[in-house]
Parts: C-alpha cells; structure tokens; sequence
C-alpha cells in the first residue's frame, strides 16, 4: 500500500486542524487503499484524534519526542504522552529538527529506541546536505544516518520502523525539485540494505518539494513505498490529490506485479 503522509510543522491553529480533517472526512473514500497520515504540531494532536471519526483510515503523528519516558525536560513531551494524545507514528530526525534544535544521530537512535518501546512507529527522516550532494557523498552520508538511526534496536524490529529520505537541499521554500534520477541511486541503496527483502524497514518513503506535478514520477522511482510531503498538502483538498495520486500509483504497482 502507497504511504501518502504531511507534517505540518509549526502551522495550524485548532480551529485550522479541525477543519483539514473535516475536509479530509468529507473525501474519506480517497483513503482507501492507501496509508494515509497527518503529522500535526503537538498542540493539535489531540483535537485531530477527537475530530476523526474513529471509522476513517488515517494514521496521526507527531513531529518529534523526547526519548526519556518523563522527568525534568522543560518543553519537552515523552512518546507516552503523544500516544496519549492521539499519535501512534512519531517523526524522528527531520533535518530542520538536527539543523534548528541539535539533533544528532545519537539523539535520533535514542528516540527511535523508546519510539520503538512505546509501541510508535518511528519515521526516521535522513538525508544528504547540498555539499555532500556535491561531492557525490550522498550514499555513504544516508546509509550511514540510518544504520546508526537504527543501531539501538533489535534487527527484529525494524520492521516498525518507516525511512524518509529528504535531501536537504530539496525541502522547504529555499529547496528546489529533486529528479526521480536525482533520487533513485538512494531509494536503491535503501531498500536493497534496509528495506523488507532484508528483514527491514516496514516503507521507505521519499520527501522534499513534492507535488501533485512531481509525485506520480517520484512514486514510480523504484524502492519508493510513499510520499512524505510538507507545504503542497497543508491544503486539505491537494491533500486529497496526493491521497488520490498515490491510490493510483499503487494500484498501478499491482497490475505491474502479476
Ligand atoms: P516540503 O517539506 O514538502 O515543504 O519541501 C518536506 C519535508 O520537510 O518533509
């Protein structure tokens, strides 16, 4: 199944976070057949999970976690406390999140681990710097963010883990569109060393810039489960698009497969 999903970092009040999934109820049948979520800020986690009829297929996350199950972290939530709210999926390692607010691979395993204990799935997001990219360092750089991302649990619950490969220099307003030929040595590389065939990761989705112009190409890289999408799905009904897009992309995968 197509993993089709949006963060909507530090955007949204309430009253916005209602309205997006009453939006997205109004459309509910585009989400069958594909694993769709939404990643609100943390303030809004629980009146998404309210709102939802408990019936409609969405996954909701959070945007990150602190890794200790409680304690004297002021500003801080544990993942008990975002499952409670409403989360079962937790954003772990976003690059503005390792940019922004310090985050490093140690930081980014430790939450995977109690992401992982708390019965989460970790989306742990990676992805190569422009000058990496510009030395034709990407693979080593990725490769190296998941294993250690992943290094402090079991290889028998990898499969609860989701990968999100974000080249930095393709996300946000400043980033520009990675080409499917751009991405797919790395979808590659993911898959063929940490995807199902090898006992691994449950997805690995793509993100960065993506679009409804751009996301049928990029779903069709091979070793792409998903999309993983910022600014182009705050929108509630190019949401629905890319939920649609993804239906499709999927379906079109299975024909392939007979
Ligand atoms: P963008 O963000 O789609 O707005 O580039 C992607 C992301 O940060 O996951």
């Amino acid at each position: 199944m197509t993993w089709i999903g949006t963060s909507w970092k530090m955007n949204k009040t309430l009253a916005e976070a209602r309205a997006f999934v009453d939006g997205l109820v109004a459309a509910r049948s585009a989400l069958d057949g594909v694993r769709a979520f939404v990643i609100p800020p943390h303030t809004a986690i629980a009146a998404v999970r309210e709102r939802l009829p408990s019936d409609v297929p969405l996954l909701i996350g959070a945007q990150n976690a602190h890794w200790a199950p409680a304690g004297a972290y002021t500003g801080e939530v544990s993942m008990e406390m975002i499952a409670d709210a409403g989360a079962t999926l937790v954003e772990i390692g976003h690059s503005e999140r390792r940019e922004c607010f310090g985050e490093t691979d140690d930081t980014v395993a430790l939450k995977v681990e109690a992401a992982v204990a708390a019965g989460l799935t970790p989306l742990l997001c990676v992805g190569e710097p422009a000058e990496v990219r510009a030395a034709g360092g990407e693979i080593d750089w990725v490769a190296g963010q998941v294993s250690r991302g992943l290094s402090r649990i079991a290889a028998h619950d990898r499969h609860r883990v989701v990968l999100a490969y974000e080249p930095v220099w393709a996300i946000g307003d400043l980033g520009r569109e990675a080409l499917p030929d751009e991405i797919a040595p790395v979808m590659a590389m993911l898959s063929a060393r940490f995807g199902e065939a090898r006992n691994g990761v449950a997805a690995v989705l793509y993100g960065g810039s993506v679009n409804r112009l751009n996301a049928a190409a990029l779903l069709g890289v091979p070793g792409t489960d998903g999309l993983f999408v910022g600014r182009a799905a705050w929108d509630v009904a190019e949401f629905v698009e890319l939920v649609r897009i993804g239906a499709r992309a999927g379906a079109a995968g299975r024909l392939d497969a007979r």
